[in-house]
């Protein structure tokens, strides 16, 4: 009796093993349990039996749809995991590869350092100034007591345009920020004229400079940061005092020394580099010249427009190129404008 029952299960398993795709496993569905599959033909026809057999054999009927649903339902789920695997190999993703982030910029090296010095020297009362990078030859040269001819031009040997000036000589790409001492003072006295007294001048004037030079120290491009300080009675000591103290903070290290060597500059007299040396560390024991500075020259002072018996004081021209290698221990100055990210990275 219940052998052809086996026998239809058997085949509804074989069937529904074969469907290669959920549509095809529902038409053969139909074959077994649809309204005019073999189980439901079987339903029908237990109406014509006895009571009693009516009742064993719609049990064993029963069974058998069970089994066919079972079988059903198992092949349904592993039609809906085979095609869940071949979708996720088709939109697969390697996790392993990179994304594309933006990534959070940071300062340039040398702009942070420009940052400090401009915070260190605020703190110490000093104003800070900007100037034009296109300089007229008066005020790049003739008015910091360097007139046409002059020997000590080739010491600031730099890049001409081709727009002349009033007096006829080519605007310059300023050599140096020398020139932002002249055109503060002259500000100064602007915005002080009328007033019963001018009060002193003590600025930093930071910004790019150029040069006809080029090798792993220098760049035809490079940074300066002027310092001035004229009052009453500004000293050569206070020049060593604000030095000393402002690359103490700079370096945030008294374990360093300076060393105020004699020189030559037209604008100031007397004149001195400033060298620094660290007692410890990579570079223990070397000079390494950071700054020219020096008294005012009386004559510069006159070009201000401003009385040299009452406006004494000193001023400085420094590297911030090269404090920040010494900061951060940079052998090649080019790294500075090659924009190579693993570089600039490092300063984040
Ligand atoms: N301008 C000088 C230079 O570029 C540096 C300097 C500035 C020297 C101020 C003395 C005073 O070499």
């Amino acid at each position: 009796m219940t052998t052809d029952l086996d026998s239809i299960v058997a085949s509804a398993r074989e069937a529904f093993g074969q469907a290669p795709t959920p549509a095809e496993l529902e038409n053969a569905k139909a074959q077994f349990i649809g309204k005019s599959g073999r189980i439901t033909e079987l339903m029908k026809g237990l109406a014509a039996l006895a009571v009693d057999e009516k009742k064993s054999r719609g049990a064993a009927i029963n069974q058998a749809k069970q089994a066919i649903e079972a079988a059903l339902a198992e092949r349904r789920q592993a039609l809906a995991d085979q095609e869940l695997e071949l979708q996720l190999k088709a939109e697969a993703l390697d996790v392993s590869l990179p994304g594309r982030q933006r990534e959070p910029g940071g300062l340039h090296p040398v702009m942070r350092t420009m940052e400090r010095i401009e915070q260190i020297f605020a703190s110490m009362g000093f104003d800070v100034a900007d100037g034009p990078e296109v300089e007229s030859d008066w005020h790049s040269f003739t008015s910091l007591n360097n007139p046409p001819n002059h020997p000590a031009r080739s010491m600031q040997d730099t890049f001409y345009v081709d727009i002349q000036g009033d007096d006829g000589i080519p605007y310059n790409l300023r050599p140096h920020t020398s020139p932002m001492q002249v055109r503060y003072a002259h500000a100064h006295i602007k915005k002080y004229a009328g007033h019963a007294v001018m009060p002193e001048i003590r600025v930093i004037a930071p910004g790019r400079t150029y040069r006809v030079d080029s090798d792993a120290t220098h760049s035809p491009m490079f940074h300066q940061c002027e310092g001035l300080w004229l009052g009453e009675n500004v000293s050569f000591k206070d020049l060593k005092v604000v030095f000393t103290d402002f690359c103490r903070r700079f370096f945030e290290s008294d374990d360093l020394q300076l060393r105020f060597r004699p020189s030559f500059f037209p604008f100031t007299e007397p004149s001195a580099e400033i060298d620094i040396q660290f007692r410890h560390g990579p570079l223990a024991g070397k000079w390494l010249e950071v700054a020219g500075s020096g008294q005012v020259h009386p004559q510069v002072v006159r070009n201000m427009g401003l009385d040299p018996e009452q406006f004494i004081g000193f001023a400085f021209g420094m590297g911030p190129d090269r404090l920040t290698m010494l900061r951060y221990g940079v052998n090649d100055l080019r790294l500075y404008f090659e924009g190579d990210i693993r570089f600039l990275k490092q300063f984040r």
